[in-house]
């Protein structure tokens, strides 16, 4: 008969086979490319000690292609649960020491049961992928796996906040995952993410490709958006999701964690008075502003390098989360077009969701104009700008700092689609375009016969300027609340938000809306 003790001992040695991973060598190849084990992630990423494991005696049941022969306890993810700074978190670590993290049924299987309970008791997921891809030995059975992570990525989408977290490959079907989650976080130089690799593209179009330029995290930083942020080495990669999950609240039905701040809410900041420049064309850097008006000038950046013309990202006022969205008059004099109208509309609705009211800061000359952006869908891309802020139920302050043009300023949290304060500092101008175009199409022909056309055309846009470019006729029209001494923006914005606490607002009774896509 086997004592307890015995059996205490073969859980022990079992235990101590599960946390050995793929074993030694594989571990060690892990190590040599600078990468942690699954485990050594979550133990990193969550506070000392927290960590819950689910399910680290599963094992898959293949048999196909010697599967029978390959069986690690736990199989090729880590999941389970544990707390970031105090708060409840669901984490899966996909192990690429075991059959280089490819995704099994029975992976798939331990990855949804924690997804559901996240989705019960009310908490972020956090994904960390590193993986081959779908267990190819399982065949159709792992893209059955997959198919259940995406009905959930979709089904908890608004429920509770999931970030990806890509910190080795990511290819094939498996990258829609990640995509379907609120935010991606790539590690520079590891993480990869691509539908078809390389060596297809090669082979069906005979380009030639690395698999960084196709799928590294600058690619996807820069160039297609897919990426939020991306991190140094894999402490400063974990790093931002403890950093981001600060800014958001559990799940759909509560409040942002508040952080006490030592910033006063009454902080004035005289600077903020001579930051626009007197030339209405030369720009200006909006993060100087921001900076002057949140809580000790911390702005975390969301999709810092992709269409750099929109600002947005996180940051506090007196303590409370906020979405900052905002032109950046210093790169394409922070005009709309599609990439940015995409960025925004994105960010306000990860906003709305989560009940993080909605700031918006507003230089904008109007959308991008020329063909390619026609071609390449700006009314439809605009259109999601639009929606996304008319849709959004959550407090909305805005604050024209300069130009707010034509459709653009409907479209940047504008009265007409219910932002609750709007205000407008003194070099602020609402208008249907710049007087300087204006004077172009109204005097065109006066000016071409005018005895001295510059003079008159100064004369003109003079003139213009008094009537309509300017913050007045908006403010006596009631469009804009008040013209506000731009030092006092920080306390004007936080008293409004103090207001708009309680807010309530709805839409009509419907299944969904249908976005412009
Ligand atoms: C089974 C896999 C695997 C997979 C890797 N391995 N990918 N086993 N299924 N998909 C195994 C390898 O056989 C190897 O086992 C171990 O993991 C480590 O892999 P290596 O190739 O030695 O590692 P590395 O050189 O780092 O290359 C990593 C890699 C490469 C780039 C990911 O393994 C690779 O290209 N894998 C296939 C990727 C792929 O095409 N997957 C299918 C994508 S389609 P041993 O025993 O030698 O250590 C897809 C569909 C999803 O995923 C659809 C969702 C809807």
């Amino acid at each position: 008969m086997t004592t307890n003790n015995e059996k205490l001992q073969h859980l022990q040695e079992r235990k101590e086979k599960i946390l050995a991973a793929g074993g030694e060598q594989a571990v060690e190849r892990q190590h040599s490319r600078g990468k942690l084990t699954a485990r050594e992630r979550i133990e990193y990423l969550l506070d000392d000690g927290s960590f819950q494991e689910v399910g680290p005696f599963v094992t898959h049941r293949a048999t196909d292609f010697g599967m029978s022969e390959q069986i690690f306890e736990g199989d090729s993810v880590v999941t389970g649960f544990g707390t970031v700074n105090g708060r409840s978190t669901f984490v899966f670590s996909q192990d690429f020491t075991i059959l280089g993290g490819s995704l099994s049924q029975v992976a798939a299987e331990k990855i949804t049961q924690i997804m559901d309970m996240a989705g019960k008791t009310g908490a972020p997921v956090i994904g960390i992928m590193d993986s081959g891809g779908a267990r190819i030995q399982e065949g159709v059975d792992s893209l059955f796996g997959y198919g259940n992570i995406f009905l959930r990525n979709v089904l908890f989408s608004g429920v509770v906040p999931q970030i990806s977290v890509v910190m080795g490959p990511a290819a094939g079907g498996a990258v829609y995952s990640p995509a379907l989650t609120d935010f991606v976080i790539m590690e520079r130089g590891i993480g990869q993410m691509f539908v078809t690799g390389p060596g297809v593209i090669k082979a069906v179009t005979g380009e030639e490709i690395t698999m960084e330029e196709l799928g590294g995290a600058d690619t996807h930083m820069v160039r297609s958006g897919v990426a939020h942020f991306a991190g140094e080495g894999e402490e400063g990669t974990l790093n931002i999701v403890q950093q981001l999950l600060e800014y958001i609240p559990q799940n759909n039905s509560e409040q942002p964690p508040l952080v006490l701040t030592n910033d006063s809410p009454d902080r004035t900041d005289e600077t903020l008075r001579d930051i626009i420049p007197d030339d209405p064309s030369v720009p200006y850097d909006m993060k100087d502003v921001i900076r002057r008006i949140v809580d000790n000038a911390d702005f975390m950046e969301v999709q810092e390098s992709f269409a750099p013309n929109v600002l947005v990202g996180f940051a506090r006022m007196d303590g409370k989360s906020i979405g900052l969205v905002a032109q950046q008059p210093a790169y394409m004099a922070g005009s709309l077009d599609v990439d940015a109208a995409d960025k925004a509309a994105r960010f306000i609705r990860f906003c709305d969701c989560y009940n993080i009211p909605i700031v918006s800061l507003v230089d904008v000359p109007g959308f991008l104009p020329g063909s390619q952006q026609e071609y390449a869908g700006i009314i439809r891309h605009g259109a999601k700008m639009i929606y996304a802020y008319s849709e959004a139920t959550v407090p909305k302050v805005s604050v024209i700092t300069r130009k707010a043009y034509g459709g653009a300023f409907i479209v940047m949290s504008s009265v007409m689609l219910r932002s609750d304060i709007n205000y407008i500092w003194p070099q602020g101008e609402v208008a249907v375009m710049g007087a300087d175009g204006a004077v172009n199409i109204l005097y065109g022909p006066e000016l071409r016969e005018a005895e001295n056309p510059e003079e008159r055309r100064a004369e003109l846009v003079d003139e213009l300027t008094n009537v309509f470019n300017n913050p007045y006729r908006a403010a006596n029209r009631g469009y804009v609340d008040d013209v506000i001494d731009p030092a006092e923006t920080r306390g004007k914005i936080i008293r409004a938000l103090k207001m708009l606490e309680n807010k309530r607002d709805s839409l009509p009774p419907k299944k969904h809306g249908n976005i412009p896509l």
